[in-house]
């Protein structure tokens, strides 16, 4: 399966990137702002695909948008850190950018490659700006596999962060006709990071292993500093990219979804309709996962790495 992936990372991005890898054909990584400003999640990218390189490959990175479509940036540094990593040694970087238009590079990309999947796992800005350059860009890829929104919100109470960064961007998204996949927090939150995970990833003999782990364990305990101890830290956006590569470990039907962008409480929600009569919809919208089994390719992908 051939994916690019369009991410903020972000320590779950930074997962998602790795199953991408190993389960994947990734011919690409485009950054967005959202968990942290550009530079930082374009710098995570560039690290992410110089440890992820076999044999001298490595994955192209192109920077995409600093802001949203409307209004200003809103980041989630209080989570994943000012750099984007928190709790990750960060290797000096080797790499440069393949280019600075991320947008650009998406059309041309599915222009490039049949049967083309988008993982988006930050704001949808980069996608809704590929989509207003080329309205034939949707029509070419085989989907857009999304990690964003849910019945329940985290940003606000009603707003889910990737979708509250934009909200504008996810609007011209959901309404391009493309065939979507959709895991909303009702999805990720069933597939939580455990310390017995994060002790397994840090023993693990290669580099990428204790480099996540480091990572992973911040990310567990802010959330938990965040939360309390019920709190779960969730592994969000790698559920994107299984939903996609293992979509028998889930539970998806198709479901209208609606971005609200003028609500004074609600801007960001996504209003999902679940009515029992409600019929077909512009998303498959995934409901459950197995969650042990997703764990365990998390971690597969993890020890596959150099
Ligand atoms: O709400 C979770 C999403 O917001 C994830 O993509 C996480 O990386 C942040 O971008
Ligand atoms: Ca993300």
């Amino acid at each position: 399966m051939r994916v690019v992936v369009d991410c903020d990372p972000g320590q779950d991005d930074a997962i998602a990137i790795a199953v991408a890898a190993h389960r994947c054909e990734l011919v690409g990584i485009v950054s967005v702002a959202g968990n942290v400003g550009l530079e930082h999640t374009t710098h995570n990218a560039l690290v992410l695909s110089q440890l992820l390189a076999t044999e001298g490959l490595h994955v192209p990175v192109h920077a995409g948008a600093a802001g949203p479509l409307v209004g200003d940036t809103y980041d989630a540094a209080h989570v994943h850190g000012e750099s984007g990593l928190a709790g990750a040694v960060l290797p000096e970087l080797t790499g440069s950018l393949a280019s600075d238009d991320g947008a650009g590079f998406l059309v041309k990309a599915s222009r490039q490659h049949d049967d083309l999947w988008l993982i988006a796992i930050g704001p949808l800005t980069n996608v809704a700006h590929a989509i207003q350059r080329d309205p034939g860009f949707t029509g070419r890829l085989a989907g857009i596999s999304i990690m964003g929104g849910g019945t329940v919100g985290n940003a606000t109470a009603a707003a889910e962060f990737n979708i509250y960064a934009d909200p504008e961007a996810a609007e011209i998204v959901l309404g391009s006709g493309a065939r979507i996949v959709m895991c909303g927090l009702d999805l990720t939150r069933q597939v939580n990071v455990t310390q017995a995970m994060v002790d397994e990833v840090a023993a693990l003999p290669n580099a990428f292993g204790p480099f996540c782990a480091g990572f992973l364990q911040a990310y567990l305990d802010r959330v938990r500093d965040l939360t309390g101890a019920s709190g779960e830290a969730a592994l969000h956006d790698p559920c994107a990219v299984l939903a996609i590569t293992d979509p028998a470990l889930f539970q998806m039907r198709p479901r209208e979804v609606k971005v609200e962008c003028l609500g004074r409480h609600t801007r960001g929600m996504t209003l999902v309709d679940q009515r029992p009569w409600a019929r077909g919809g512009n998303v498959e919208w995934c409901e459950t996962i197995d969650a042990e089994p997703a764990l365990r390719l998390i971690v597969d992908s993890i020890a596959a790495a150099p």
